[in-house]
Order: structure tokens, then C-alpha cells, then sequence
């Protein structure tokens, strides 16, 4: 079952992929939501449209959360089949005619990630994984990164639509990773972040205030890539928290200690649970 769901999402991420490259040029409608820096377009809801359809013909009994206003959040905590997707990962990106984006679709049993997608159409790479069957990126194994020195370490963070509004705006963390690691980059999308730890072009990943469709079909795409990926407490990532550090095994550890004086001072998980 888990292989023709697999199948199934790849379907789905290829063809949403498609209409996004579509209506790059012609997109004319940007909305604010809830900043400035928090975007929707015409295209973000023709994909998620499209999606649903697609799901709800195929399998009408799983539920779906679409961020575009599909499904009800508290279905996470159910069980049965839930469909968690993200029809474009990346929308300041997307907007602004910048090529990282993508389509996130991860397939949840009882609240577990058994199928996760991430496919990148301007670079047309797909990211595939399911629960005990590994990672694939266009039909090729990938693994995480055997990194361990935080100095060799390229990583990756992103800073949430509220940056202008809130104290916890990740800052602290990026000056104090910033001074330890070879690099650090901003995609500018969470998907894409998760894809590219779990592929090993980046060694370490970590934000916070993430949605569960930034972050389910990534969560997946790293777990089965050999890597490890929690809380900033080190304890399991909850969806429904949003915060996230993931890496190769080696080098989780490092991350974790850069972030942990910041998870205590906002009081982010528990931090002592490591
Ligand atoms: C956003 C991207 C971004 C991350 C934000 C997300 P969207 O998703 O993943 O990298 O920093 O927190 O909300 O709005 O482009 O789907
Ligand atoms: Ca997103
Ligand atoms: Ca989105």
C-alpha cells in the first residue's frame, strides 16, 4: 500500500509542479495574510485546488489539511489517513520569480508521516521517500551528510512571518551558528530545506514557528535519508509546535547545543529532555 500511495503523491507533486511553472509568468494576484512578508498567489490556491481534487477522487475517505484553507487542523491528532500538503513551498520565492520552490505532500497514518514528496519543478527534482523504503531523488538513493564538525558544516534556517512583530525572531540563533559553521543559507523554503539535509547538499537544518505542511513530507524525506531530526529540545519534532533541527547524525548534537540557550530563554519544548 505504502508504494502505490508513494506513486500516488509523486503524481500529485509532478502535476501541481507543472501548473506552478505555468502561471509563474502570468501570476497577478499577491495577497498579504497575516505580514508583509506572508504571501498568497493565484497559483498557490489553484494548486492546492487541484490537489484536492485529485485526493479526494482517488482516495475519498482520507482526510486532507491543505494550507490554503483545506481540512481542519485538528485533524493531526486523529486517526486514519490525512493528506498534509503545502501546494507551493516557497511563495516569497515564487512571487518575487526566484527559482527555490516547491510542492510538499506527505501522506499521515494515526499522525505518522508514511509517505513524504517534495518536488522542485524549475529544477525538476523529486524527492521521495515512504515509511522502511528510504529516500529517492529522481529514483536515486540519497543519504544525509556524515558532517560532524559544525566548521565543515553548510546549514541551512529560515525566519518566520512574524520577524517584524515578535522578540523570537531567530536572530540570536543565527549570530551564534554564523560564527561555527562554513556557511549558512536561506532558501526560503522549508521543504526544500528538509530535501536538501536529507540529500546531503546541506549538513543541518533548523527553524521554528513552522507549520505542520512545511515540515511533515521533509520530516519523512530525512528520517529515511539516515538522519536525525527533532525538537529544539532534542526531544521528537511535534507538527504541531514547529520547531525543527535536522541533520546527519553526527552532527545533531553541535546544533542542538548552538540552540539550546535560546530554546531556554523563550521556554521552546523542554530543554533539559535531551
Ligand atoms: C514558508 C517557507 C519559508 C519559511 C516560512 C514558511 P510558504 O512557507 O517554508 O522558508 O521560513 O516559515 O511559512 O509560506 O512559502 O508556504
Ligand atoms: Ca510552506
Ligand atoms: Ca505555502
Amino acid at each position: 500500500m505504502v508504494q502505490e500511495w508513494m506513486d500516488f503523491a509523486c503524481h500529485l507533486a509532478k502535476g501541481s509542479g507543472t501548473l506552478l511553472m505555468k502561471s509563474m509568468d502570468s501570476m497577478r494576484t499577491i495577497d498579504r495574510k497575516s505580514t508583509q512578508s506572508d504571501l498568497v498567489t493565484d497559483a498557490d490556491r489553484a494548486s492546492e485546488a487541484w490537489l484536492v481534487k485529485e485526493i479526494r477522487q482517488r482516495y475519498p475517505e482520507h482526510r486532507i489539511l491543505g494550507e490554503e484553507g483545506t481540512g481542519d487542523i485538528n485533524d493531526l491528532h486523529k486517526d486514519g489517513m490525512l493528506w498534509v500538503i503545502d501546494p507551493l513551498d516557497g511563495t516569497v520565492n515564487y512571487a518575487h520569480q526566484l527559482p527555490i520552490f516547491a510542492v510538499s505532500i506527505a501522506l499521515l497514518r494515526d499522525g505518522v508521516p508514511v509517505v513524504g514528496v517534495v518536488y522542485l519543478p524549475v529544477l525538476d527534482e523529486l524527492f521521495c521517500s515512504g515509511q522502511g523504503k528510504g529516500t529517492t531523488r529522481n529514483g536515486v538513493e540519497v543519504h544525509v551528510s556524515s558532517c560532524e564538525a559544525l566548521g565543515e558544516a553548510v546549514v541551512a534556517t529560515g525566519f518566520a512571518y512574524d520577524k517584524h512583530l515578535s522578540e523570537r525572531d531567530n536572530i540570536e540563533n543565527a549570530a551564534r551558528m554564523i560564527k561555527k559553521v562554513r556557511g549558512i543559507r536561506r532558501m526560503g523554503a522549508a521543504a526544500v530545506d528538509l530535501a536538501y539535509v536529507a540529500c546531503g547538499r546541506l549538513d543541518g537544518y533548523w527553524e521554528e514557528k513552522l507549520q505542520p505542511w512545511d515540515m511533515a513530507a521533509g520530516w519523512l524525506l530525512v528520517k529515511e535519508a539516515g538522519g536525525k531530526i527533532t525538537g529544539y529540545d532534542g526531544c521528537p519534532c511535534v507538527f504541531s509546535e514547529g520547531h525543527v533541527i535536522a541533520s546527519g547524525q553526527a552532527l545533531h548534537a553541535s546544533m542542538l547545543a548552538v540552540i539550546q540557550p535560546y530554546a531556554e530563554k523563550y521556554g521552546i519544548g523542554s530543554p533539559s529532555a535531551t
